[in-house]
């Protein structure tokens, strides 16, 4: 048997409950992985609530379609199947499950086809289930979205959160001047990951800045691209991980007209062989200490609704992990 937490209904933290279940077996091209650390995501919580709604498409309708939440793990092999080649019993992983989820839990089973890496020894289970969600989505964006080069002038909103502590780095690491917008209390936390310049929103610094950016990646979805499209540059590039209505609007009428462009993806729906691309590239930078990862605070799995309560609050610095071994 082992712990797991399982969701039977959409709703509020309280939705997830600690059982016991039958401790998976693996198939033979399959290795069941103890888990270490988890951590919750924004994407967690969007497959907790059931929104926004067309999310339901893959998650399911009327309720949860998977049982055991959680989509990032970090771990070590406890055993494999007959045919599985690449990892071995003692084996320290790292594995993104996206929308088969299955992380909050002591034990999983994953085909060695799926996303799993070995964990770099430099970095910490908490550290390499931290940067998953933040770091692969940030360079997603940073990669496949725009050219940023030595001196592209690059705004980052929400740079305290997951996926602005990572692209502030990403950023830096390709060569941007990057400027940082986040509130008073966190400009320490952006200077000291690389930031050039810091904004507080909560000072409505932004609007008193009379740079132009070749890229505001507004992270958290909390700008108006009408009332920030000035501060692009000419040619320059509104990214956005959250999709609004008027997002989607300006995408199909207006960006065909406009040298300005308002860009959105879903990165987690892409293919897999393109988001192992950006597992690797994160792994690679983590263990080549290019990109660290930010942790705010760490729970107990028993302690999962207390989690999901504060990431619920949009106010986390970095990332929440949930310690399980
Ligand atoms: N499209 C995709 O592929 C994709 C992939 C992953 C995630 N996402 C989405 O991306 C969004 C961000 O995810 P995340 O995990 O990076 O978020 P997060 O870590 O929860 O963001 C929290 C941070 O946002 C800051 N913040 C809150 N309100 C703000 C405001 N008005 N202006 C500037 N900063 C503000 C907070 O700082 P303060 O405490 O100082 O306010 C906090 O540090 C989520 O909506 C998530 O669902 C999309």
């Amino acid at each position: 048997m082992m712990k797991s937490i399982i969701v039977n209904a959409y709703g509020g933290p309280e939705v997830l409950k600690l059982k016991n279940i039958e401790k998976p077996t693996p198939k033979t091209n399959e290795v069941l992985v103890k888990i270490k650390a988890t951590a919750v995501t924004r994407a967690s919580v969007m497959m907790r609530t059931g929104t926004p709604y067309f999310g339901r498409v893959f998650t399911g309708i009327s309720k949860p379609k998977i049982k055991t939440p959680g989509t990032d793990l970090a771990g070590i092999v406890d055993a494999v199947g007959k045919e599985a080649k690449k990892f071995k019993v003692g084996d320290k992983v790292m594995a993104a499950t996206d929308l088969k989820c299955g992380a909050y839990a002591e034990y999983i089973c994953l085909s060695e086809d799926d996303m799993i890496l070995h964990q770099p020894e430099n970095v910490s289970a908490e550290e390499a289930t931290g940067i998953i969600d933040g770091g692969s989505t940030a360079l997603a964006f940073l990669t496949d979205q725009v050219n940023i080069h030595k001196g592209s002038k690059v705004l980052i909103n929400g740079a305290s959160g997951s996926i602005g502590t990572a692209a502030i780095q990403l950023a830096k690491t390709a060569g941007a001047n990057v400027t940082a917008l986040c509130s008073g209390k966190n400009a320490e936390l952006v200077k000291g990951l690389g930031a050039d310049h810091v904004l507080d929103y909560t000072k409505d610094e932004l609007a008193r800045c009379d740079t132009q950016f070749d890229v505001i990646f507004d992270t958290v979805g909390k700008l108006s691209y009408r009332k920030t499209k000035n501060k692009l540059s000419t040619q320059g590039v509104f990214l956005t991980p959250v999709l609004a209505l008027s997002a989607l609007f300006h995408m199909l009428f207006v960006n065909p007209f406009s040298k300005k462009k308002l860009k959105f993806a879903a990165t987690g729906l892409r293919k897999q062989e393109q988001r192992m691309r950006d597992f690797e590239k994160i792994k690679n930078l983590i263990a080549t200490n290019k990109l660290k990862t930010v942790i705010d605070k760490v729970y107990a799995l028993d302690q999962i609704q207390e989690a999901h309560k504060y990431v619920d609050t949009g106010h986390k610095r970095g990332n929440v992990i949930v310690k399980i071994a």
